[in-house]
C-alpha cells in the first residue's frame, strides 16, 4: 500500500493565519508533501488566496473580492483576526504561492472558490498561471462548482483535478467519471475503507478534508486513502509513523 500523503489546509493553518505566506512556509518546513489554498478573483481579474468571498473575516479589508481591485487589496493585513495578531502578513496572491512551491518540491492544492460566487474566466486564468511557473505536475485543482471541473477537464485533460463535495455519493467513481475528474476530495465523514478501495480499483484517488481529530486519521490512514487534508500536518505525520 502506498504511503498516504499529507496536505496542510489552508497552509500549517492549526498553528499560523489561514491562507498566508508564513502558514504555507510554516507547511514547507514541517515538510508536509501538499498545502490546499482557496483563491478567489478580484474585479480586474488577480487570482488572490483567501478562504472567504468577502475581506472581513480574515484580512482588514472590506466587501466582496469580485468588487475590489488588486490594487485596493495589496496592502490588506492577514493575519491580526488570529490570536496572538500577526503583523506583516499580506493578501497573497496565486503566483507568489505557486513561486514558494516552484522552489520547493511541495505539492499544490488549489481549490477555486466559485461556487457561490461567479468569476468569469478564472479557469483560464488559474490555468496560465500554472503553466507560467511550470507546476501542472505538481497541481491539483479543486472546487465545490463541478461545472467549473467539467470546463477545467475540457480545457486540460491530463491535469489533476478533483471534486469536493459534503454529502454521501451513490457510486463515486462513477459520479468522478461523469464529471470529468480523476480525484475526489469528501467530507472525511462519508469516507470508509470499502469506498476507498473501490474508487482505487477503478483509478480514483480520495483526499478527504478536514482531517484534525487522531480517531479520525486513524481510521482513514487505516482505510488507504490517498492524502489527508489538515490544519495539523505534525498530527497526520506522527500517526503515519508511529500508528
Ligand atoms: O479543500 C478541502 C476544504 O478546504 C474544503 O472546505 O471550507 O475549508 O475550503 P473549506
Ligand atoms: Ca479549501
Amino acid at each position: 500500500m502506498k504511503r498516504t500523503k499529507v496536505f496542510a489546509h489552508r497552509g500549517f493553518s492549526g498553528i499560523a493565519p489561514e491562507n498566508t505566506m508564513a502558514a504555507f512556509q510554516l507547511a514547507v518546513e514541517a515538510g508536509a508533501d501538499g498545502i490546499e489554498l482557496d483563491v478567489h478573483m478580484t474585479g480586474d481579474g488577480e487570482i488572490v488566496v483567501l478562504h472567504d468571498e468577502q475581506l472581513e473575516r480574515t484580512t482588514t479589508g472590506t466587501g466582496w473580492v469580485k468588487d475590489r481591485t488588486w490594487a485596493e487589496l495589496e496592502a490588506v493585513e492577514c493575519g491580526l483576526w488570529y490570536v496572538p495578531p500577526v503583523k506583516g502578513e499580506r493578501l497573497p496572491t496565486l503566483a507568489q504561492v505557486l513561486e514558494l512551491a516552484w522552489e520547493t518540491d511541495i505539492c499544490l492544492n488549489i481549490e477555486l472558490k466559485n461556487n457561490w460566487v461567479a468569476y468569469p474566466g478564472m479557469e483560464e486564468r488559474v490555468v496560465a498561471l500554472v503553466e507560467r511557473y511550470h507546476m501542472a505536475e505538481r497541481v491539483i485543482l479543486s472546487s465545490f462548482n463541478h461545472n467549473s471541473l467539467k470546463q477545467l477537464s475540457l480545457l486540460k485533460p491530463s491535469w489533476s483535478l478533483a471534486a469536493l463535495y459534503d454529502c454521501k455519493l451513490v457510486e463515486p467513481w462513477q459520479y468522478a467519471r461523469l464529471i470529468g475528474v480523476n480525484s475526489l476530495h469528501p467530507h472525511y465523514r462519508s469516507v470508509d475503507e470499502e469506498m476507498v478501495q473501490t474508487c482505487q480499483r477503478h483509478g480514483i484517488g480520495i483526499r478527504p478534508y478536514t482531517v484534525d481529530e487522531e480517531r479520525d486519521i486513524k481510521r482513514l490512514l487505516a482505510a488507504g486513502v490517498e492524502a489527508i487534508i489538515t490544519n495539523h500536518p505534525d498530527r497526520v505525520q506522527k500517526l503515519a509513523r508511529h500508528g
